[in-house]
């Protein structure tokens, strides 16, 4: 089995970065096949969830 990497990035999102299924609210596939890096957004900002969109920088989250 591949293995699969979170990091928590300070006051940003998760790194996440392995061959993954990734879903919206509705079930939608929103992850691309084969071994990808992705930025979770972990601030709640993000306009394009449930990615990163830089938002955390503009509002200043703050989080070891
Ligand atoms: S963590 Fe980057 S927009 Fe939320």
């Amino acid at each position: 089995m591949e293995r699969v990497t979170v990091q928590c990035l300070k006051n940003g999102p998760y790194e996440v970065e392995g061959d993954l299924l990734i879903t919206d609210a509705n079930g939608k596939v929103v992850s691309h096949p084969g071994r990808q890096t992705y930025h979770l957004c972990r601030c709640g900002g993000s306009g394009k969830k449930p990615f990163c969109d830089g938002t955390h920088e503009r509002i200043h989250f703050k989080s070891e």
